[in-house]
């Protein structure tokens, strides 16, 4: 890969040892992937900050970069960590998990990261805009940023992706280069899809039957909004490897170029119906948990126009970035759930956080990719109900 001159000097250390291991790194991708040279990016979105998934070698890295002088060089936001990051004892977390993941956010701001704790960074103010480069490493949100603004990142690893903050640039591969954008099979949708399990169970059909194809999704009458949309590509990026969809008509870049597809492929409502048999289990579960991936502020009215129609029976617990969680609070939403018996946390998710070691063992919930991986990390039994269903569910007791 080619290096400018200043490029070849931050590797040779004339920034320092953490920028010349930075570099190293990118330079190592940018060879494996055939890449001409590096290109700036707008912002950095770093995943791996749970200490549940990274634990103490993670930990470690992570403490070390800063220690060697690492800092970031342009919008760098973190994705989830495995606590709430103030109300971590309402929690129950354990008190020597919450110090290590204190050590791990802390280490990250001291390189200049924002501890957003999420891992929708596209519903912060600093949304990116049509045409940006990005290293974002949150599968989900590669999908989102990619798919429906029209942004452009590869689907990067928590290191790479801290990498080319401290840099501020990211090899050029991938989907940087228009003509790895192109759909590569069509997918039309022969069923009304209604509500955010709907979409989240499309994603996850594309993923596992297709799960390196860019697919070009036609879809009849359907409910499309924002909250349908993530959970989409949060569904698709979960069983499969690719980080970009478009839907006819609706997506930007097909507003901007006509798309043809030589494989096309139909999709039923049987279809979604047997991904959701493989992902729910026989159970009643205590806890309905909604937030995957984290709710946006649309979502959190929902759920506060729900709570207001009386306690729930169940414990629902809602998952949601401390900048919604902000909003919210001041629109009264979050005092609405919380008066129904709902609890709303900050920073966190089911996945990331050790809600087995809570006793949670069994779990309603209205995303393919918390189903997927609350059974496949924490080995908790899952209900597939629609966000819907799930509060119909938490407020009639069954
Ligand atoms: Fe986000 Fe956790 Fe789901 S990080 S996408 S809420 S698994």
């Amino acid at each position: 890969m080619y290096l400018s001159k200043d490029e070849e000097a931050i590797l040779e250390g004339s920034r320092g040892e953490a920028a010349a291991i930075a570099m190293k790194l990118l330079v190592t991708i940018g060879d494996i992937f055939d890449a001409q040279r590096l290109i700036p990016v707008t912002s950095a979105q770093v995943s791996g900050i749970s200490y549940k998934t990274i634990g103490d070698e993670g930990l470690e890295f992570i403490e070390e970069f800063a220690r060697k002088g690492a800092a970031v060089n342009v919008h760098t936001t973190i994705n989830p960590a495995g606590m709430d990051m103030e109300n971590w004892r309402e929690m129950r977390v354990p008190e020597d998990f919450a110090q290590k993941q204190e050590r791990i956010v802390s280490a990250l701001q001291k390189m200049g990261a924002k501890p957003t704790c999420t891992c929708t960074p596209y519903l912060l103010p600093e949304r990116p805009k049509f045409g940006d480069h990005l290293a974002w490493a949150e599968s989900s949100a590669v999908m989102y940023v990619n798919s429906i603004i029209g942004a452009r990142t590869n689907r990067e690893g928590g290191p790479a992706a801290l990498a080319s903050a401290v840099i501020g640039k990211t090899p050029l591969y991938g989907y940087h280069l228009e003509e790895n954008r192109t759909p590569t099979i069509g997918i039309h949708v022969k069923s009304n899809l209604e509500n955010e399990l709907d979409f989240s169970l499309l994603g996850y059909y594309i993923g596992k039957n297709f799960p390196d194809k860019i697919p070009l999704i036609e879809l009849e009458k359907s409910n499309l909004n924002e909250v349908n949309l993530k959970a989409l590509g949060a569904g698709m990026a979960t069983s499969g490897i690719q980080g970009l969809y478009h839907i006819k008509d609706v997506t930007p870049e097909c507003k901007q170029r006509v798309f043809d597809v030589c494989e096309r492929i139909i999709v039923e409502r049987s279809n979604l119906s047997d991904v959701k048999e493989s992902l729910s289990e026989q159970c009643s579960p205590e806890f309905i948990c909604i937030g995957c991936p984290h709710c946006s502020i649309d979502e959190m009215e929902y759920i506060s126009n729900i709570a207001v129609k009386g306690r729930f029976k169940k414990r629902v617990i809602i998952y949601t970035s401390r900048h919604v969680w902000s909003i919210a609070k001041k629109r009264g939403y979050l005092d609405r759930i919380i008066n129904a018996g709902g609890r709303v946390v900050r920073d966190t998710c089911m996945v990331v956080s050790p809600i087995e070691k809570v006793g949670i063992g069994e779990v309603v919930t209205n995303s393919t990719k918390a189903a997927y991986y609350l059974s496949a990390l924490s080995r908790v039994k899952t209900v597939l109900k629609s966000l819907g269903e799930a509060l119909e569910y938490a407020r009639n007791g069954n």
